[in-house]
């Protein structure tokens, strides 16, 4: 059975003897450009794709919630609303759903329990946020199923702070905001600092094309964290709250004052912040090979400055940019370490990106990579029944 709606229903009544009252989506994400600016209140270009978690629900009457995976076969977990306890191990799907909740009843808002089966397509451990998909799909059934009235933005703030304070990964809000509230066909230009966001229209001549590098992602968190540490060492260091608040040029003229490692982690992320919106830009005005140049060059920082890419991504995004050329931009696209490749490139190139790596990952690397050919979708919803 391959439509997930389809499938959540039946993992629901297959569990619970009954059948769901409601089903809720959210999307995964691709980032575009603006890699670990989110959290330095920076600017990022995500899009959400067309890989989903899938939630069929059931209201209750008391305050429990009871749920199940598809993906990790296993007792029901059950839980109170409110009485969360301490996080399952590191990584645990329920974590996501506990903190959501958490996150609610430590803000003063009341929910309802409610049974549930989730489903989803979103590749696990790829960098494509379906920890995300996840918050945001439950976090809207929460929403919506004890009608607590939260914009889709309050919605993806709750699940960030669950993911924050309960799960304990102090990421940012991009995740979270691009499941909520991403639009077909376009990507969505978000000032971390006031979480204004404006849709970009991507050129319908564009194929958006994801490779998952099957890198296995190591060190990932801790990296992570460490990084977070680096960039807010130097906000520090000019007594400012965040990276966004300090000029290329102070940079410049404190150089000698920084330890190089500082002062490469902040270059990346204020030049990053210059590039994404510069490719915002680009991609409005369909200008690909100003698009190409951006990506090229945010790639590199990622690589050079900011560390965060491995040398099988290196090498993936070296063959797909000798294909595309300037008719195309490709980058290493999450948080680093492994992952995925994102490529936006003109629809005739396709096959040629395709075959590139076909021809040439495995013989570099010893890996395969998948291939995703996606689409900009919207964010998270309730399913209407006409449509499953
Ligand atoms: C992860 C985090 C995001 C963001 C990216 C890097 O996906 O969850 O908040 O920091 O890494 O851009």
């Amino acid at each position: 059975m391959s439509n997930p709606a389809q499938r959540a229903n039946k993992l629901f009544v297959q569990t619970f003897g009954t059948t769901a009252d409601d089903l809720y989506l959210a999307p995964g994400r691709v980032n575009l450009i603006g890699e670990h600016t989110d959290y330095n209140d920076g600017f990022v270009l995500p899009a959400a794709i067309n890989f989903h978690t899938i939630i069929a629900v059931k209201r209750r009457e008391d305050d429990t919630f009871r749920a199940v995976s598809d993906a990790f076969s296993g007792d029901i977990k059950t839980w109170q609303f409110g009485q969360e306890g301490q996080p399952e191990e590191q990584g645990s799907w329920i974590n996501y759903l506990k903190g959501f909740t958490s996150a609610l009843a430590t803000s003063g808002l009341p929910a309802k329990g409610l049974d549930l089966a989730v489903v989803g397509n979103v590749p696990l451990g790829a960098g494509l946020s379906s920890s995300a998909a996840l918050e945001i799909a439950f976090g809207t059934a929460v929403n919506d199923c004890s009608q607590l009235r939260l914009s889709p933005l309050a919605v993806a703030q709750m699940a960030q702070r669950g993911e924050n304070q309960y799960v304990g990964c102090a990421c940012g809000i991009m995740d979270q905001m691009i499941s909520a509230l991403g639009e077909q066909d376009h990507a969505l230009l978000i000032d971390c600092e006031d979480l204004d966001s404006e849709p970009v229209p991507i050129p319908e001549s564009l194929s958006l094309i994801i490779i998952n590098s099957n890198v296995q992602r190591g060190l990932v968190e801790s990296e992570y964290n460490l990084r977070r540490e680096q960039c807010e060492a130097v906000a520090n260091h000019f007594g400012v709250e965040s990276l966004r608040h300090v000029s290329l040029g102070q940079l410049e003229a404190a150089k000698a004052q920084l330890d190089e490692t500082a002062y490469k982690r902040a270059r990346h992320v204020l030049t990053e912040n210059r590039r994404t919106q510069q490719a915002s830009q680009a991609l409005a005005s369909n200008d690909i090979a100003r698009l190409s140049e951006l990506m090229a060059q945010s790639h590199q920082s990622m690589r050079d400055d900011f560390e965060i890419t491995v040398p099988a991504i290196d090498q993936l995004v070296e063959m797909i940019d000798k294909v595309i050329g300037n008719q195309g931009g490709v980058r290493m696209t999450g948080g680093g370490f492994g992952g995925c490749v994102v490529a936006l490139v003109d629809h005739a190139l396709t096959d040629a990106v395709v075959e590139t790596v076909e021809a040439n990952y495995a013989k570099a690397t010893g890996l395969e990579a998948t291939v995703y050919l996606c689409s900009a979708s919207d964010g998270a919803t309730r399913l209407d029944e006409d449509l499953y």
